[in-house]
Order: C-alpha cells, then sequence, then structure tokens
C-alpha cells in the first residue's frame, strides 16, 4: 500500500477529503474496505517479526487494519492529534479512554452535565472498581479547584453539554487539571471538529461518539479516543487489543467516507440550527431557549473564545411541561422523534424521558433539564420547511 503524505499543511476541508489515505496496488478513487479479520505471513519468521513488533505490517483487525487505520489517520489530521484508536461505539470510547488507564484509589473528576451512559461509566462503574468520583458543576472553576485530590488522574467533561448546551471553560478547566497532575480528557461530541478543537484548549485526550456528525447519515456507530503518542501507547493500545472493544472494518468505511461531507454537513446543519433558534426564541409557547452561536447563550463569550462556530443543536423549553413537549413532538411532521443527533435528518428529544431519565427529577431539575425541555438537533432540510412545521407544532402545545 502507498501512503498520501501528511495533509496536515491544509486547511481542515482539505484534510476530511485526503487525510489518512492508503492506496492499494489497484490505484483506488474511494478507499478501499478491507473486510477482513486476519492476515497471512510469507513466512514463519515474517509472522514472528510482525508479533515482536519488528515488521510493522498488520496481524489481526482487533488489533488493526488498513481501512480503519485509515479512518484513524483522517481523524489524527483533523484534530491535530499524535495517535488515535477507533472503537465500536462512542460509549467504548469514553469508557476505555476513562478506565484504561486508571486503578483501585485513582480519583475522577467529573462536570455532572453528561450523557446518561458517561455518567453511568463515571458515577456507577468507576466505583465498583475502587476508582473514587466526584460530580462537580462544571461552569464552577472553584468547583474543580476543590474537588481536586494528590489521587485525582482524570478530570471529564462535555462542552457543549448534552442536553442543555452549556458551555465549559475547556483551556480553564486544563490549567487546573495540569496543576493538579491530572489530565483532561473531553467528549467533543456537541461541538463536533468542525467547531472545537480540544487537544489546542489545553486537553489531553478528546473522543467522539462517531455514530453522531462523523457518520451524520444515521447509518452505524462507532467512536474514536484522540491523544498523544504517550497516552495511546502506554494506555490505551494494550487495553483495546487484549479486551477488544474494536471498530469494524466496514463502519470505519462508512466513517471515513462519512468524513468526507462532515464540513459541508456541520455548516449547513448549524445554518439551520442558528435559524430554527432565531425563529423559536420569542415564540409565545416556549418559555427558555439555548442556542451557542446566539449573544444571549450564558457563556456567549467563552463560546467566542474557544469555539469556531455555533451548534447544530438547540435546546428549549415549552411551556406546559412534559404534556405539552409531547404534543409538540407528536405534532412535527418533519423532525422525526429519536434520542440521535448530528444526523441529515432532523431530530428531537425529549430528554427527560429518554437520554437523562435515569437521573432522579432533582438532578434533572439541577442540570435545567425540565419535563417540558426539548433537544433538536438540526438536519439538512430547507430551513423554511422545518420553521413551518415548528410554527404548526407549536400551536399544539
Ligand atoms: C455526548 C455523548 N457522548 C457519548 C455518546 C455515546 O455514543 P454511542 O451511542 O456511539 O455509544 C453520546 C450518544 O449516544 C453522546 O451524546
Amino acid at each position: 500500500m502507498s501512503e498520501v503524505g501528511s495533509t496536515k499543511r491544509f486547511r481542515p476541508e482539505t484534510r476530511l477529503v485526503h487525510g489518512g489515505t492508503l492506496r492499494s496496488q489497484f490505484g483506488e478513487t474511494s478507499e478501499a474496505l478491507f473486510l477482513t479479520q486476519g492476515y497471512v505471513y510469507d513466512s514463519a519468521e515474517q509472522c514472528e517479526a510482525r508479533f515482536k513488533g519488528e515488521d510493522p505490517g498488520f496481524i489481526y483487525s482487533r488489533y488493526s487494519n488498513p481501512t480503519i487505520s485509515m479512518f484513524e489517520r483522517r481523524m489524527i489530521e483533523l484534530e491535530g492529534a499524535e495517535a488515535a484508536r477507533s472503537t465500536a461505539t462512542g460509549m467504548a470510547a469514553v469508557t476505555t479512554a476513562i478506565l484504561a488507564p486508571l486503578r483501585a484509589g485513582d480519583h475522577v473528576v467529573a462536570s455532572k452535565a453528561l450523557f446518561g451512559s458517561c455518567l453511568y461509566v463515571v458515577q456507577d462503574l468507576l466505583p465498583r472498581y475502587g476508582i473514587e468520583t466526584t460530580l462537580v458543576d462544571g461552569l464552577d472553576l472553584d468547583q474543580w479547584q476543590r474537588a481536586l485530590r494528590p489521587s485525582t488522574k482524570t478530570f471529564f467533561l462535555e462542552s457543549p453539554t448534552n442536553p442543555t448546551l452549556d458551555v465549559l471553560d475547556i483551556p480553564a478547566i486544563a490549567e487546573i487539571a495540569h496543576k493538579g497532575g491530572a489530565r483532561l480528557v473531553v467528549d467533543n461530541v456537541f461541538a463536533t471538529p468542525i467547531w472545537q478543537s480540544p487537544l489546542s484548549l489545553g486537553a489531553d485526550v478528546v473522543v467522539y461518539s462517531a455514530t453522531k456528525h462523523i457518520d451524520g447519515q444515521g447509518r452505524c456507530l462507532g467512536g474514536i479516543i484522540l491523544s498523544s503518542e504517550a497516552f495511546i501507547a502506554e494506555h490505551i493500545h494494550n487495553f483495546m487489543r487484549q479486551t477488544g472493544p474494536s471498530l469494524s472494518p466496514f463502519n470505519a468505511w462508512v466513517l471515513l467516507k462519512g468524513l468526507e461531507t462532515l464540513g459541508v454537513r456541520v455548516r449547513a446543519q448549524t445554518d439551520n440550527a442558528a435559524k430554527i433558534a432565531e425563529a423559536l426564541a420569542s415564540h409565545p409557547k416556549i418559555s427558555r431557549l439555548i442556542y451557542p452561536g446566539r449573544a444571549d447563550h450564558p457563556q456567549a463569550e467563552l463560546v467566542k473564545k474557544q469555539m469556531r462556530g455555533g451548534s447544530t443543536l438547540v435546546g428549549f423549553e415549552v411551556k406546559g411541561g412534559k404534556a405539552a413537549a409531547f404534543r409538540v413532538l407528536n405534532a412535527l411532521q418533519i423532525s422525526r422523534i429519536s434520542n440521535n443527533l448530528g444526523d441529515a435528518k432532523s431530530l428531537v428529544t425529549h430528554p427527560a424521558t429518554t437520554t437523562h431519565q435515569r437521573l432522579t427529577p432533582e438532578a434533572r431539575a439541577e442540570l435545567g433539564i425540565s419535563e417540558g425541555f426539548i433537544r433538536f438537533s438540526a438536519g439538512l432540510e430547507h430551513a423554511d420547511d422545518l420553521i413551518e412545521d415548528f410554527a404548526q407544532a407549536l400551536e399544539k402545545a
């Protein structure tokens, strides 16, 4: 296979199309799909050398695979990371990035405002293995500082948060972590690699659910962990090989092709989200609207500093609680009810009864996830159709 050289000198749009390509002897235009579990060797000596790490070829697709490598290499170039490992799902990426480097007695600090399954990993799973965790209000820098202990190894956050779209100060939180000898892991799903680069803001590790915008067309699950060579080699490489949360080559191929259009899709979906936010902001049936691209976002200054664009997601609260929110969801004709996001199809979610139903009502209230709160993920439809659809659905609220 021949490597297409580094695309790091080019702009993100160019990296998304060409980054990481490995071209076979057939000179294919589109990246090849190597749907193979394993590899054969020219000789027993070569096989031995591969296992000793003296020959750089592939061994087994739980370890690595040419199509998976292309996906990882393209993401590395896009994100400005040194190394990456892709996983079967976003949750496999989150769990591996947090759990693999830790041992009993270590301590983790995380923002309370997390996707439900991420919260499960931090709050329920880690303590079972003797890893203590502290949850903080991620917006309050003093709480991060006060939570630090000599045993703190990892800070973990999402920004913007799911689903209330708060924006956390990544450089400031990274600085607190580093001064205390901890690393910062950022789940960048809501921001996307197009609008935010956590590694350049001071984070040590970035994780994605590639299921969301990276695929962006509702087809397959996937995830990725991006960081330094040292972090991946020391903490992730062996864990992934031996425990096996690996990405399938087929899904890697779908995600690789998804990357080619990521910039175009995220920009168009962000434009749609901004238009819908504008149309809904002063609607009499809506009591609160949050959109990271608007001047009335509570962290608008921070958004300008650490993000290159708004978001494909809008959060809003319908007056009248759950019954009114359900009436709106049921009346929508274009935006579909789903717990997913980042898709070419507009999707609406009622977090209180889906992604965040595991939380107690008090915990939801503390995070601002009221019974009337709806998360809207903008798709690629015409903005006017979406706005008209919301207008008729809100009449039924
Ligand atoms: C912020 C965030 N992180 C992680 C995940 C998990 O990703 P996956 O569904 O690919 O496991 C999701 C969504 O499901 C998410 O919204």
